[in-house]
């Protein structure tokens, strides 16, 4: 039997949350409405645990300075070390990777004419370790081998929404295409509406959040071809990580041309404000 994608997990990854979790202030009063919006996707991702997760995710500056910046970058190595983002790397495990299923997706996924830069070495910041914390809690190590998958939505020129959606369909054919019994999940993160800077710092789109969720759920391909500037402009100059999330709907089953399959099941809904300067987003989609 091959891989196969099962299901896709979309959340935001505020690193506040990481040193939240890692303070031991999860409980306080800020906080706990978070954490309980996931206590539900805990006992989820345990009961559907994965054999793999190909986390979509970004850098922030961290392992890839402004010196080189690839735009969408596998990560092939046998592990990850959780980066120093200038307080100490977090006291999180180190992230296990899967180096055969991540050089089978990079060669089926170059020769489906996408440009993946090949990472054979990485450290992983807050994009990553911050959803694994929030779907795993603390545990002495990540449920299963992760497959870092890095979007550049840092420095412009970023991948449109288009882009992202069509590497899902891509990296989900190549899923199907591993000759080996996996269940996989597929994660896009980052988002929601935010701004750290400038004139508009703090910026919160909560219709616009909704909205994008409800169209993420229920027509991702004309969710796909939604402007850069429209990201910017409603959800904030960060608000453009949520490119990322179609990446992750692009490679359920009911997308493709013609889809084959029925649209995926709604198992998860959150959404949460304020945590830090972000919109908290979350949904779990299982394929139907
Ligand atoms: C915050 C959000 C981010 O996405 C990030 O990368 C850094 C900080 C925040 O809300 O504070
Ligand atoms: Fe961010």
């Amino acid at each position: 039997m091959a891989a196969r994608i099962t299901a896709s997990v979309y959340t935001s990854h505020v690193p506040a949350i990481g040193a939240a979790l890692d303070l031991g202030k999860s409980q306080e009063p800020y906080w706990q409405p978070l954490f309980r919006g996931y206590d539900f996707s805990r006992q989820w991702l345990q009961d559907n645990r994965p054999d793999v997760i190909f986390l979509v995710y970004n850098d922030h500056a961290t392992a890839f300075s402004l010196e080189m910046i690839p735009t969408f970058a596998i990560g092939c190595a046998a592990s990850f070390a959780p980066a120093d983002e200038g307080w100490g790397p977090r006291p999180v495990p180190t992230v296990q990777g899967h180096p055969e299923l991540a050089s089978h997706i990079a060669q089926s996924v170059i020769q489906q004419d996408f440009d993946l830069t090949i990472v054979n070495k990485m450290d992983v910041d807050h994009g990553l370790t911050v959803p694994l914390s929030l779907m795993c809690g603390q545990p002495s190590a990540w449920p299963c081998p992760v497959i870092p998958f890095a979007v550049n939505v840092v420095q412009y020129p970023v991948p449109s929404g288009r882009r992202c959606f069509q590497l899902g369909q891509a990296i989900a054919r190549a899923v199907r295409s591993f000759d080996t019994d996996l269940k996989v999940q597929i994660w896009g993160t980052g988002g929601m509406s935010h701004q750290l800077q400038g004139a508009r710092a703090g910026l919160i789109n909560a219709e616009f959040d909704q909205r994008f969720l409800d169209r993420l759920i229920t027509e991702p391909a004309g969710l796909a071809e939604m402007p850069h500037i429209d990201y910017v402009r409603e959800a904030g100059s960060e608000g453009i990580e949520l490119v990322m999330w179609l990446i992750a709907r692009g490679a359920m089953s009911d997308v493709g041309d013609p889809p084959h399959a029925a649209p995926p099941v709604v198992r998860h809904r959150f959404y949460h404000v304020p945590a830090s300067n972000t919109a908290v987003g979350h949904l779990i989609l299982e394929n139907a």
